[in-house]
């Protein structure tokens, strides 16, 4: 099992996650004990592998959005780390199936659990990770709570089918490339800050309000992570970077590089995204192109417009710690380097 690097949040600097995280981490490490009660089965392999790819790591950043708006909407229970256990289950699910479709070898600093247990595996695992979502929440006993997060599942899945059809069309909108990442990505954050506010009891007008920042949110960080994926620094960002180019995924950077250039780069794009054809110096090219048409720079910008909006959707909340932690984080996804 090859371990590439491992990234130990201790070794960095504090960020703005972090004081969020500090906020929620009674909660958040009941919610990681819910985690690894409920990924047992007798099975050995599932937990096995769903251990592994839990205890690589990851932000954690979902969860943590989940015990942050139930904080923020006054929640006294404790059904919220249940919740938010369930949103972490599904995005290690998705998170499984994703590096199946595409063909990633390195994941939270670690070789991917495909790269180490198998295709076959990761998808039945990803499955298991789903399954055992809904029965948590049918413990939680809110219909409500299931209507959210089962929808956003669905939605999720959309994305990542609608990607695929979109995958190595240079002529990709940003329009489209939008419905993507709402899919796949944002309406997941949407929904585990909505259901927050649901399992708090909160108005309609609350819940609403939770679902455009986690929705904004989570547009500025696919954005980001589109960037990232040409310009991060490999064992910080614990993923490989320049997977998107060579498998020919069309994102912002690469619209807007494609949009702005001139035939020739147009013909590069082509050969490169749409027949796969790629040689020695090609991601450099692509990076450089990019540089070129300042096609990464506006594709943060871009995430700043959203995270603009998911900061006005916190307005009608008291101001509070959590508050301004949750208003932080907009910060932290748009600047952050892994
Ligand atoms: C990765 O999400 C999948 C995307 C939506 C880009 P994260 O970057 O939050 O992954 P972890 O959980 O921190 O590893
Ligand atoms: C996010 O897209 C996919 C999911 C929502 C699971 P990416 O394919 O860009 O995510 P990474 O870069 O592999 O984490
Ligand atoms: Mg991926
Ligand atoms: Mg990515």
């Amino acid at each position: 099992m090859a371990v590439v690097t491992n990234l130990d949040p201790k070794r960095r600097k504090t960020t703005p996650l972090d004081d969020l995280t500090a906020l929620v981490s009674d909660d958040l490490s009941a919610v990681n004990e819910l985690i690894l009660r409920h990924m047992h089965s007798p099975v050995e392999l599932i937990p096995q592998l769903a251990g592994y790819i839990v205890a690589a790591g990851g932000k954690r950043l979902r969860p943590v959005l989940t015990l942050a708006s139930a904080g923020l909407c006054g929640y006294r229970g404790e059904n919220h780390r249940m919740l938010a256990a369930v949103v972490e289950f599904i995005h290690t699910a998705t998170l499984l199936h994703d590096d199946v479709v595409d063909e990633s070898d390195l994941r939270r600093g670690l070789a991917s659990a495909n790269a180490v247990f198998g295709n076959k595996a990761s998808v039945l695992v990803g499955d298991f990770l789903f399954s055992r979502a809904f029965e948590l929440m049918v413990e939680v006993g809110s219909l409500d709570v299931l209507r959210i997060l089962s929808r956003a599942s669905a939605v999720i899945a959309e994305g990542e089918v609608l990607q695929l059809q979109t995958s190595n069309d240079t002529e990709t909108s940003e329009q489209a490339y939008l419905e993507v990442i709402k899919g796949k990505t944002a309406e997941l954050f949407a929904a585990a800050c909505r259901v927050g506010a649901v399992v708090a009891g909160r108005p309609p007008a609350e819940e609403v309000a939770l679902y455009d920042y986690g929705m904004n949110l989570g547009i500025a960080f696919q954005l980001v992570d589109d960037v990232l994926d040409y310009s991060a620094k490999q064992a910080k960002l614990g993923k490989t970077v320049g997977d998107d180019f060579r498998e020919g995924k069309i994102t912002l950077p690469v619209v807007l590089a494609f949009r702005r250039g001139n035939d020739e780069e147009r013909a590069f794009w082509r050969r490169t995204m749409e027949d796969l054809e790629q040689a020695d110096g090609d991601l450099e090219r692509a990076q450089h192109l990019m540089a070129r048409h300042d096609a990464l720079r506006d594709t943060v910008e871009r995430a700043r417009h959203y995270g603009a909006i998911a900061r006005d959707a916190l307005g009608l909340f008291a101001d509070a710690p959590v508050k301004r932690a949750m208003l932080e984080v907009i910060d932290f996804v748009i600047d952050r380097d892994y």
